[in-house]
């Protein structure tokens, strides 16, 4: 009978059928006899056995790890009492060698494995690619923003591709990608909102899956110099709507993987622990948050003037207690966060700390201090994995903005005309991708959620 051509995810529909697959060789176990090869071919794992005639051609002895081939056989059902990947395993009358991978073996085994230092794993991140653990992170990621665009779909909201090269700045100069362009000066985005919300006019409620570029010498486990940005904007809604929603699109798409046995089985690979978070989320206001990290202990390092650490005679940080006004920084936001062990959300930033756009919240009686309606969402061993805000809907208050913090708003009449025809009270968020599924499949950095990460110090391969 003629085989059925397949990839490995589609074989439990042909079982005791000949199929015809191709792959790479994965694992590789030879006796005398017999041959016993798992099959890999981006959609699953297939165990391979080669006896008799087949097991014994020059290319089967010769056979290595990642050698491409193409195998013809039956499909049998596993007896009774053994596993393979899928419940079947291939029994191969005929096969040939694709591609040959000598060297493969050295390459992989004895080159690149969990000891291999992380700057040689970095380089060679083209074949760790290859591996269990990083491809499953990958298929989850691909699911995961399938999940969010059928998420935003049931939510009536759009997906724009907004443009990655612009000349102008949504979360300020210090973090701008400068580059020529065609002899004027412009910039890599740093976020999608400003276009979003341009398009709430025409579109309604709109969302993007787009890279955006930070210019930050960060070295943490959770910054990216370009890194996937997801990102929304609605329109006629208030703060409380805003975070009610941003919850909402979080657990209906994990609610969405959980549901397809493959994806809750890649969660579960990579994270054997994970429960979905409960809704709604803890919210705690900035001010409160304060409060929680003098009440635990928490401080800060104590900062001259210019911003940098005041120092001991040991050389070490002096550190002290956090005050209304102060950034609550990486370190102090997730030890918080993990001590809390589930998402919070983070609202009312003071609006010094916050972009120009935000929206104030009314001054509080006998204070000056002024909060913004923002708000950061922070998952345990990650901390803020978005951030959102309701806008200045106001065309004079914007424009005030502006010139607050010393900006042209002429080169932002795009921007602003928004407010000019047709104004409403919106807000949006962005969500790191890389973030996300760093909480989702409990990875230690963002590094390992990027298929080819770039920070400081690293834009290859
Ligand atoms: O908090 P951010 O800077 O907010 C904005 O860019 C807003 N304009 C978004 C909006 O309202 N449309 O960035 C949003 C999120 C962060 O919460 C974080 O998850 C991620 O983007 N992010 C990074 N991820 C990896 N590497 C970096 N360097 C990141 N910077 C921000
Ligand atoms: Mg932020």
């Amino acid at each position: 009978a003629k085989a059925i051509k397949a990839k490995i995810s589609q074989l439990a529909e042909h079982r005791s059928k000949r199929v015809r697959v191709f792959g790479w060789v994965h694992r590789l176990r030879q006796q005398k006899d017999i041959t016993f090869v798992t099959l890999r071919d981006g959609t699953g794992y297939l165990q391979v056995v080669l006896s008799g005639r087949v097991n014994q051609t020059y290319h089967a002895l010769t056979l290595t790890l990642e050698s491409t081939v193409e195998l013809v056989g039956m499909l049998q059902v596993v007896p009774e009492g053994k596993t393979a990947p899928g419940g079947h395993e291939l029994i191969v009358d005929h096969w040939q060698l694709v591609g040959a991978a000598p060297g493969a073996e050295d390459a992989f085994t004895n080159r690149l494995n969990e000891k291999t230092n992380p700057s040689i794993q970095a380089d060679l991140r083209h074949l760790v690619l290859r591996g269990e653990t990083a491809s499953a992170v990958l298929r989850l990621r691909a699911a995961l923003l399938a999940a969010f665009r059928q998420t935003f779909v049931k939510h009536s909201t759009i997906e724009v591709t907004p443009p990655c090269l612009v000349q102008t700045m949504v979360e300020g100069g210090a973090t701008l990608f400068k580059l020529d362009y065609y002899g004027q000066p412009a910039f890599l985005t740093q976020s999608s909102q400003l276009y979003l919300e341009t398009c709430l006019p025409s579109l309604g409620d709109v969302f993007c899956v787009q890279e955006s570029f930070r210019a930050e010498n960060s070295h943490t486990r959770r910054h990216l110099s370009e890194y996937t940005h997801l990102e929304a904007e609605l329109g006629f809604i208030n703060f409380d709507d805003l975070m009610t929603h941003i919850e909402a699109v979080i657990c209906e798409s994990v609610d969405i993987l959980l549901a397809d046995p493959s994806f809750a089985a890649l969660i579960k690979q990579l994270n054997p622990k994970f429960q979905p978070p409960a809704r709604p989320f803890l919210r705690l206001s900035y001010v409160d948050a304060i409060t929680w990290l003098n009440e635990h202990g928490i401080k800060r390092p104590e900062e001259d003037k210019d911003g940098n650490a005041i120092k001991d005679e040991n050389g070490k940080d002096i550190m002290v207690e956090h005050a209304v006004g102060d950034d609550i920084a990486e370190a102090a936001e997730r030890q918080m966060t993990d001590i809390i062990g589930k998402p919070v959300f983070l609202y009312g930033f003071p609006a010094e700390l916050k972009a120009f756009y935000m929206k104030r919240m009314p001054k509080k009686e006998g204070s000056n201090a002024v909060f913004t309606e923002s708000c950061d969402l922070l998952m345990p061993n990650v901390g803020e994995i978005v951030g959102g805000s309701m806008r200045i809907s106001d065309y004079d208050e914007l424009i005030t903005a502006y010139k607050r913090e010393g900006m042209d708003p002429s080169t932002y009449y795009w921007y602003t005309d928004q407010r000019k025809y047709g104004t409403c009270e919106h807000g949006g968020y962005g969500l790191g991708v890389e973030r996300l599924l760093a909480w989702l499949a409990d990875r230690y950095t963002v590094r390992e959620c990027s298929l080819y990460p770039r920070w400081p110090e690293r834009a290859t391969p």
